[in-house]
């Protein structure tokens, strides 16, 4: 009786835990028919933010760049990239007709706290070793710096505030430019910015290089964003740095963008307090790199505080941002039968041993819903975006009623990121939601192309079109 009444309390701790998993995957459902209610509003914002500033909840930045490189140039161009997990410099030679004769890219770690000038002293001084290694002088200098940015001119522009947990405050309402030029300076170089730019748009050059119908730019890494091609006629704000080349690159910052047909769950909430930004950037903490494990985590912990599932050396679960992202990543691609690297994983990140086999297979699942709402919600932003430029088959703008004028014309988005790199289950998921946004027929038109390593490169492509006497306005 003993046996039993104990095999009846073990059955009723695990259907604890299933029932908050159960839960939690409810409250992360994004059926279809939301997922283009999240459409509608995230290109209604888009309309909004360019009508003027503050008017959306999405910045629509102008970015000041009209050309992109026509793959006439030729030569040795650098490039700094900061903004994401590590900081890099790269060398870039381009060969007149479309080639990247060669690249180098050296990765560092980055200072995220201190002072303004210890990290810009840290970047320049990084370069300069760089080219000193190399022995190339550049031609030009691109720097990509993937934070919003108010942007005074193709090679100025001030940083508006951090997003992705950075947080050196007297950085903001700087201009970083000219920050890193003085830095450029008192190392005793000569190179300075030729061109300043956000992530996405250097994605966007590099994709638009390997494939004119590029549209658009996508980073799903540490943060989430996308740029676009937009024609100046749209833009009513910022008339003062529109160009007569007709079109513009505009940086989105989606990651601020809040979808109301999204419910923040508990989760979401809880994790809303455990970060910068409170209840900012609510679309990026729900897609992107920084955030994702977090998630996870915090439903293992409460799976652990109503049952025994996970035993009950389970204080590692009470930590903040101890389960990465490329942690979860490698818990949901494990496709072993016994779930080893779950196992492993949970041992090694979160200090908790011995767990059987159908709780790791619990632990699995949680991690593929925070996935795939995840996908499912990039996958809303690209049909946005193709919204916004008239290309996904509806008449354009915001109607709600999906009438067919015809089909779009190829659009090619170029996408790129830490996070969707290396993890496949996210890719499949955000295609798949694609085609189910726009049906399939339409869902042919739009490639979604992975590139790597283009906010960078294409960093230094755009300092190269800014820095040759042609004027390649975008076509
Ligand atoms: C954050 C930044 C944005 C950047 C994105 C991807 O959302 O605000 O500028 O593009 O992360 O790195």
């Amino acid at each position: 009786a003993a046996m039993v009444k104990e095999r009846v309390a073990a059955w009723k701790q695990w259907l604890r835990a299933v029932e908050v998993v159960r839960e939690f995957e409810e409250s992360f459902e994004t059926p279809t028919e939301r997922l283009q209610r999240v459409v509608n509003s995230l290109a209604i914002e888009m309309f909004a933010g360019l009508a003027s500033e503050n008017a959306s909840k999405v910045r629509m930045l102008l970015t000041c760049v009209d050309r992109l490189p026509n793959w006439n140039e030729e030569g040795i161009y650098y490039a700094i990239d900061i903004g994401g997990t590590s900081f890099r410099v790269l060398k870039v030679q381009l060969g007149a007709g479309y080639t990247i004769i060669d690249k180098k890219v050296q990765l560092q770690p980055i200072p995220t706290k201190g002072t303004i000038e210890d990290f810009f002293n840290f970047i320049a001084s990084t370069l300069k070793n760089f080219i000193e290694k190399e022995g190339d002088k550049g031609k030009a200098l691109g720097f990509t710096f993937s934070f919003p940015i108010e942007q005074f001119s193709i090679t100025s522009g001030s940083l508006i505030r951090w997003t992705k947990e950075f947080s050196i405050e007297e950085a903001v309402g700087k201009d970083v430019a000219q920050c890193l030029n003085e830095a450029l300076v008192r190392n005793g170089m000569h190179l300075q910015v030729n061109a300043l730019m956000n992530n996405t748009v250097g994605t966007l050059a590099l994709g638009h290089y390997y494939d004119k119908d590029t549209v658009a730019a996508v980073i799903i890494g540490a943060g989430t964003n996308a740029c676009y091609i937009e024609s100046n006629e749209a833009i009513t704000k910022g008339q003062g740095l529109l160009t007569n080349s007709g079109r513009m690159v505009v940086n989105v910052e989606w990651g601020s963008f809040r979808p109301p047909q999204i419910p923040l769950t508990p989760y979401d909430i809880c994790f809303n307090n455990e970060t910068q930004n409170y209840y900012d950037q609510g679309f990026e903490k729900m897609i992107s790199g920084v955030y994702l494990g977090e998630i996870a985590r915090l439903v293992f912990h409460k799976m652990a505080q109503v049952s025994d599932v996970f035993g009950t050396a389970v204080d590692g679960l009470a930590i903040p941002f101890t389960l990465s992202t490329p942690c979860l990543a490698a818990i949901r691609e494990d496709d072993s039968g016994d779930l080893r690297e779950v196992g492993r994983r949970l041992e090694e990140h979160l200090k908790i041993s011995n767990v059987p086999l159908k709780t790791r297979r619990l632990v699995q699942r949680v991690c593929d819903i925070v996935t795939r709402r995840a996908a499912r919600l990039a996958a809303a932003g690209i049909v946005a975006l193709l919204q916004k430029i008239g290309r996904d088959g509806t008449c354009g703008g915001t109607t709600r009623v999906r009438r067919i004028t015809g089909m779009p014309k190829r659009s090619v988005i170029a996408i790129e990121g830490g996070l969707i790199q290396g993890y496949a289950a996210f890719r499949e998921y955000m295609n798949e939601a694609v085609g189910e946004i726009l049906g399939e027929e339409i869902a042919a038109t739009v490639v979604l192309r992975m590139v790597e390593e283009g906010s960078g490169i294409g960093a230094a492509l755009v300092a190269a079109a800014y820095s040759s006497n042609q004027h390649n306005s975008i076509h």
